[in-house]
């Protein structure tokens, strides 16, 4: 039996949730195109959509609110934010932005030239987009022990260094403007990169003068997987192997709404004064004044207060724990998951889950489909909906390695009893998965298609028989 991870905090403010009954979900799900981005929050039950910005902020950060300073220039709030992001990635220049996807706007519009190729040891979706949408060419670098499915080697997201320098021999690095590595890898199962691997890919990038970027939004469960299971760290604190490894970096784009433990924000910090001045440009231009940066002081304040929290190691034991107990109750009842399990999220192999399914027909929105259909779970697939189709950019068809449903969970939000629930209707699931069926795009827009596309079913009927609940 899988052992439950006790919560490091005890709840003051609720928040109600219920179920709609089975016939309200199976309306919800096709008025909603079969796309579970369009079905409205009350109509979910648990809802494992995101990890960003959807977690619960603690007292402390409540009080912090109340201290927002919304002077438009110099607020108080700002200063510690500041001060905060300085020290713990150890950088000189902090730009506040209003999430994550706006500081890789600024950083790729500024830094990027049409033809140019970002390596990365897997792009997000946003990262991915921003970098075409400015002409740049998206390559994802994973180490080659992602894909073997027996390793419990605990740094599956580190980056292929093999693969980096070859890419640098071949394109050149006058073609790549920066090298970006995730952390944690969320694309590939929200696994951690090493210390060491960090060190070689500086390295190399000193070898070839490139710039070397962090996407940081998960850097503290990151950090925490350092101490446990990398050699030489299991003295250091959280704070430290943070500080070591953002000293790797020449910058750090972070959304905040991940471990920063806020509900939005995000923020650039680099050392070099000369491209700090090159980005508070677009910045002022596209986000506001560089100490608001789109965000309300009160937010800064959440913010900061929050990166510190993240750090502490006994919620990251229960966070880490909470992935590793839900990942133990799935495998239980007979679902395929990557392994070991990361961060923040559970990653179901779909594509092992429904062989019968082909990958142009999404076998992982099937299953995200029946999820809600059963039971008001709100998954996302990450297969070739979310990173399939064509790129606008060259023309070619893009199919990812993997099909998969990720189930994230907010953080200090849900306890082990929803996550049980998941378990439970996912047994239902896994008896009923030879009668899920394809789906169909019927309409797509050019970036960023999961979000907003609708589907249709290639089977006449709804899979599955309709549960009890
Ligand atoms: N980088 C990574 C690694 C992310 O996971 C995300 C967002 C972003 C950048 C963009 O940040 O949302 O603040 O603009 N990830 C969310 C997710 C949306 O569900 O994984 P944002």
């Amino acid at each position: 039996m899988a052992k439950r991870p006790i919560e490091p905090f005890r709840i003051k403010v609720t928040e109600p949730i219920s179920l709609p009954s089975r016939e309200e979900r199976d309306k919800c799900i096709n008025e909603a195109g079969y796309n579970v981005f369009r079905i409205k929050a009350k109509d979910i039950f648990v809802d494992l959509l995101t990890d960003s910005g959807t977690g619960a902020m603690s007292q402390k950060q409540w009080a912090g609110i109340m201290i927002g300073d919304e002077s438009y220039a110099g607020g108080r709030n700002w200063f510690h934010f500041e001060r905060t992001i300085k020290d713990i990635f150890q950088k000189n220049f902090v730009l506040p932005c209003h999430q994550g996807r706006v500081a890789e706007n600024i950083f790729f519009s500024t830094v990027l030239r049409k033809g140019d190729y970002v390596p990365n040891n897997t792009h997000f979706d946003t990262t991915r987009a921003n970098t075409m949408h400015k002409g740049g060419i998206a390559v994802d670098l994973p180490c080659a022990e992602l894909d073997d499915e027996k390793s419990d080697f605990p740094f599956k997201g580190n980056f292929d260094t093999d693969g980096l320098r070859a890419l640098i021999e071949k394109v050149g690095p006058d073609s790549i403007p920066v090298v970006i590595i995730t952390l944690t890898n969320n694309s590939a199962g929200g696994l951690p990169v090493s210390m060491a691997n960090i060190a070689e890919v500086r390295q190399i990038c000193d070898q070839y003068g490139l710039l070397l970027f962090f996407d940081a939004a998960r850097f503290a469960e990151n950090a925490y997987f350092i101490k446990k299971y990398e050699a030489g760290f299991e003295n250091s604190t959280i704070r430290e192997i943070a500080q070591r490894m953002g000293a790797y970096a020449d910058g750090v784009m972070m959304s905040a709404k991940k471990d920063g433990l806020a509900n939005m924000g995000g923020f650039l910090a680099v050392n070099d004064e000369k491209l700090a001045g090159r980005l508070k440009e677009l910045l002022i231009l596209i986000e506001g004044f560089p100490t608001y940066g789109g965000l309300n002081g009160r937010d800064l304040e959440a913010i900061a207060i929050g990166l510190e929290e993240a750090l502490e190691e006994d919620y990251l034991a229960y966070r880490t724990g909470q992935i590793r107990y839900f990942g133990e109750i799935l495998q239980e009842v007979g679902c395929p998951i990557i392994t070991p399990t990361g961060g923040h999220a559970i990653f179901i192999d779909a594509g092992r889950f429904l062989p019968h399914i082909e990958p142009v027909r999404f076998p992982g929105q099937s299953l995200t489909v029946e999820l809600y259909r059963r039971g008001g779970i709100r998954g996302v697939e990450i297969g070739s909906l979310m990173f399939g189709g064509v790129d606008p950019n060259t023309g070619d068809v893009l199919s990812p390695k993997r099909e998969m449903v990720r189930l994230a969970v907010p953080r200090r939000m849900y306890t082990c009893s929803h996550l049980e629930y998941v378990a439970d209707i996912m047994a239902e699931v896994v008896r009923d998965k030879d009668k899920l069926c394809g789906y169909e795009i019927i309409h797509e827009p050019t970036f960023l298609r999961h979000f907003t596309c609708t589907m249709k079913e290639l089977a006449g009927k709804p899979a599955g028989v309709v549960s009890e609940r």
